[in-house]
């Protein structure tokens, strides 16, 4: 039995998730999570992620870079700070801290595939006084993996159940599967969007950070035709492994469908929609019956889960509440597990998963 912290931070650029874990894999039930909390980002950081993250708009992004991944450090110490300071547990109770970090640019298709997540772990490690792993993504690169998405095997640890097909869908900024039939082999991936271009696009019209429960798409009408031009996109056929992020479905993504032809709230019911309808056929691509759990924010978005019921009719849809862990912390909760699986020289990628040519152990370790 070992105390570790997890740090998420996804494409949303939303929040720093926290949570403190008890990990003991020789368990029935191998991670409890024992507190929680969310640090959001002020609006400056948000805007400087952004800006850094959009391929085309940096103007100095070595300096930019290199400040923010100073200043994200220290916000993640903050959040870890702060959980601790909510929970009974001190610095010297905690084994590890991992840290995702927040993604700037993943490029798995590139000649020499990389990602880089920033929010430098020696700060994170210096300021709180507690070991801390990052970096957890790019050895499985090196293999010829996709570096993502990493959940689908903390999925297996704690979702796998012998009796019943279980697919775990995390809607974040993007949403990935994790198929976990009751036999055989585990799957994962990312299917696309699922609430990254709903943020985009409501940011840009209503100057909202997203679009509280679905809200605003349920003001507009699908737009059938539109919905076609969005799944003709090619990475909804290319087959898996793969992965994707907000480098490539962003509003210059949108620009080529002309949606300055149709009302702003219909083009976010379409969006809702696509997400809906890839999401679903992704699953339907792997089996017809069993129970679908759904984490990530995008889980609170009713009109999204009350689409992708009807879509999935065969199905149970239910969320990660259902089985005692709130949607929210699932993501964070697997980079406390991933971090526990590095100090323990354990495998964390799945190359059934990720693509890579073997397993391996994931991370770099930063010592208090
Ligand atoms: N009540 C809600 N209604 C609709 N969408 C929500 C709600 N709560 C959260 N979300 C969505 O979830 C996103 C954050 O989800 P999260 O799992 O943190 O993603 P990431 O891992 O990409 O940061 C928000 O940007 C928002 O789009
Ligand atoms: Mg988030």
């Amino acid at each position: 039995m070992a105390y570790y912290i997890g740090l998420m931070s996804g494409t949303s650029v939303d929040a720093i998730d926290a949570v403190l874990c008890n990990i003991d894999e020789s368990s029935a039930n191998p991670i409890q999570l024992l507190h929680n909390k969310s640090l959001p980002f002020p609006n400056v950081i948000q805007q400087q992620i952004h800006s850094i993250s959009n391929a085309e708009y940096a103007h100095d992004p070595i300096e930019e870079m290199a400040l923010l991944d100073r200043e994200l450090g220290e916000l993640f110490a903050e959040a870890v700070d702060d959980l601790l300071k909510d929970s009974e547990y001190s610095k010297d109770d905690i084994t590890a801290i991992g840290s995702h970090g927040q993604t700037i640019r993943h490029r798995p298709d590139a000649y020499h595939p990389f990602t880089i997540q920033i929010g430098n772990p020696h700060s994170i490690a210096a300021r709180t006084g507690i070991t801390t792993v990052a970096d957890f993504r790019t050895r499985d690169m090196v293999y010829g993996g996709q570096g993502a998405p990493l959940v689908p095997a903390f999925h297996q640890a704690i979702f796998h159940d012998p009796q019943q097909d279980r697919m775990i869908v995390n809607l974040g900024g993007i949403a990935n599967i994790t198929y976990l039939p009751a036999n055989g082999e585990l799957l994962g991936y990312d299917t696309g969007p699922a609430n990254t271009l709903m943020d985009q696009w409501i940011s840009r019209h209503q100057n909202k950070s997203y679009d509280q429960n679905g809200e605003w798409a349920q003001q507009g009408k699908v737009l059938p035709e539109l919905l076609n031009d969005f799944m003709s996109d090619p990475y909804f056929s290319q087959p898996n492994p793969k992965s994707t992020g907000r480098e490539y479905f962003n509003l210059n993504w949108l620009k080529q469908f002309s949606l300055d032809d149709f009302a702003p709230h219909d083009v976010q019911a379409t969006l809702l929609e696509l997400t809906a309808q890839s999401v679903s056929q992704a699953i339907q691509q792997h089996t017809q019956t069993g129970t679908v759990i759904l984490c990530g924010g995008g889980a609170y978005n009713s009109v999204l889960q009350q689409s992708l019921k009807t879509h999935l009719s065969n199905f149970e849809v239910t969320t990660s509440q259902e089985f005692g862990v709130a949607p929210d912390w699932i993501e964070a909760m697997a980079f406390a597990w991933l971090a526990h699986r590095c100090l323990n020289n354990l495998s964390g990628n799945l190359p059934a998963v990720t693509g890579a040519k073997q397993e391996t152990i994931l991370g770099s370790i930063y010592p208090a």
